[in-house]
């Protein structure tokens, strides 16, 4: 073999064993995979290329000079995830313990760029200690050149953060900026300021795992959307995701061929409604029993649990579905479940998926603490994305549909292409009983129960909206899957684009 080539192979070497034997083996004895471990579990068998082997920290102070490791701490790159382009970089914590150095945030902004470039996703597995203290400015300065990138892409590409380790300070903001965050449970963590500094100025005693873990951020803060039992899980489960995502803003749905008929009924659908309107049901039943295959990928499953966000597909391509939990709350939005919902609705609107909302709600969530806390501004977040939303979007009202809920779950008036509601459907202001206390203040009970079964058959049922309009039609539940199927056909083509603007003002 040619010297030089012997030489390309001892540098290749070199760089492929990071931080040394010893560092591999702690990672190892943490539980975590290595860096490039996680790319081969995370990307097609030997479809990873490398870029940028050989940058190296251009640091001179600390004695630095003498501590270079050729990759500097982060592996980047492109491969794919059953056969589809995704971009990747992958901080390797064996290497100055995976800190952001001047160089390390330039090899990030390359493959960022390279990925709007061309339109494709871009995966970071974070697992690092942050800033490199030893550059000090200049690695601040990294830092904001990869924010600066992740708000561009942000709407572009779709953008996927693994959280695999320390992820703490300024470095939690370019994962916060991306589109969904994983976390690996007892392994990672994320948070503005560590356990020492929150004890020092609040004299709170917390550990790492409850200040900023994967359970706490996925249950608690929701700032992650699913917590994973270890690396290969979450790597896993990521190349399943990246699945059901368009490449970028500009390109087709995804596709997959499926052996679930379009036109499959469902008998089960007609009995799930239960004879009482205050007894719940389990909505997944509603959303899986359409889905191909059963399918559902579900976002934040554990945080809001009173509205299901997530993906599945409808004749092979991507849907975005959001329903009310009625398991949950009775199914009330409350701060908490706008916020969720409309941070999807607003992804699948960016990227061209279409929307399917079940709906079953009675209402906003009463409380002090609702109003003190701002569910008006947080409530509002969800009807704006609908309203805003271009993409396909079908409503199916399960059941109860009430009050300004009625409006905001992509009812007609929010420009919904198809609006279907089962025959077990209640659209009105508010619940029968409520109702007719208000309208009849100070009558007899036997007149207030005489007038509530008067609304009740008034009002419970979705003919009155039916018959304005507001629903395009009453459908059999059993029929909803070949309904959707084919409304999402005839919605293919469609065209809507809302006014020019810089942006909107979304309330925030
Ligand atoms: N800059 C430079 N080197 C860093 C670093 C950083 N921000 N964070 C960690 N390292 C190095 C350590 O010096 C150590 O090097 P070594 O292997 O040559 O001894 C290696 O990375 C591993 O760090 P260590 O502290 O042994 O690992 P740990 O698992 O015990 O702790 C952290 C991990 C992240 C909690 C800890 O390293 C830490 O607190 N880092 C600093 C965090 C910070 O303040 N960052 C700057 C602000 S954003």
């Amino acid at each position: 073999m040619p010297s030089t080539m012997q030489e390309l192979q001892r540098r290749r070497a070199e760089a492929r064993a990071g931080g040394g034997e010893k560092r591999l083996a702690a990672q190892h004895a943490k539980g975590k995979l290595t860096a490039r471990e996680r790319l081969d579990v995370l990307l097609d068998e030997g479809s990873f290329e490398e870029l940028d082997m050989f940058v190296e920290h251009n640091c001179v102070d600390f004695g630095m000079p003498d501590q270079v490791v050729p990759g500097d701490g982060v592996v980047t790159g492109s491969g794919t995830i059953n056969g589809r382009l995704v971009f990747v970089f992958s901080q390797d914590f064996t290497v100055f313990g995976g800190s952001l150095s001047e160089r390390h945030a330039q090899k990030i902004c390359k493959i960022m760029d390279m990925a709007m470039k061309v339109g494709a996703p871009v995966i970071g597995l974070n697992d690092s200690g942050g800033a490199r203290i030893q550059e000090g400015v200049a690695s601040l300065g990294g830092y904001a050149e990869v924010f600066q990138r992740n708000v561009l892409a942000s709407g572009v590409v779709p953008q996927l953060s693994l959280i695999m380790g320390p992820c703490a300070g300024g470095a939690v903001y370019s994962p916060a900026m991306t589109d969904f965050i994983f976390m690996v449970k007892d392994s990672s963590y994320m948070f503005v300021t560590g356990p020492d500094v929150v004890k020092t100025v609040t004299n709170e005693v917390v550990s790492q795992e409850a200040l900023g873990g994967a359970v706490t951020h996925t249950t608690k803060s929701s700032v992650a959307d699913i917590a994973f039992e270890n690396d290969i899980e979450a790597l896993l489960a990521a190349r399943d995701f990246i699945d059901f995502l368009p490449v970028s803003n500009r390109a087709e749905l995804p596709e997959r061929p499926t052996a679930d008929p379009w036109d499959r009924i469902e008998p089960s659908l007609d009995t799930l409604i239960p004879p009482s309107a205050n007894q719940p049901y389990d909505m997944h039943e509603a959303v899986r029993k359409v889905l191909d295959e059963g399918d559902f990928f579900e976002v934040q499953p554990a945080h809001a649990g009173n509205i299901l966000i997530g993906f599945g597909r409808i004749e092979g391509r991507t849907v975005g579905v959001v329903a009310n939990q009625p398991m949950v709350l009775a199914g009330c939005l409350d701060i908490n479940s706008s916020k969720k919902g409309a941070r999807f609705v607003r992804f699948c609107d960016a990227f061209d998926i279409p929307i399917v909302t079940f709906v079953d709600v009675p209402g906003f969530l009463p409380g002090v603490g609702q109003e003190h806390n701002g569910i008006i501004k947080h409530g509002a977040k969800l009807l704006f994305a609908y309203a805003e939303a271009t993409v396909p979007k079908i409503t199916v009202i399960t059941r109860k549909a009430y009050g300004g809920a009625y409006d905001v779950m992509a009812s007609k008036h929010l420009r919904g292409d198809l609006n279907y509601a089962w025959p077990t459907a209640e659209i009105a202001v508010m619940g029968a009983k409520g109702a007719v206390e208000i309208i009849f203040r100070g009558k007899t009970p036997e007149e207030i129960a005489e007038r509530t079964a008067e609304y009740e058959a008034r009002f419970a049922n979705p003919f009155v909206a039916a018959s304005k309009g507001f629903i395009d039609e009453v459908i059999q539940p059993h029929s909803t899957r070949r309904r959707i199927a084919l409304g999402l056909r005839k919605l293919r083509g469609k065209a809507l684009e809302n006014p020019w603007k810089k942006h909107d003002n979304i309330p925030l």
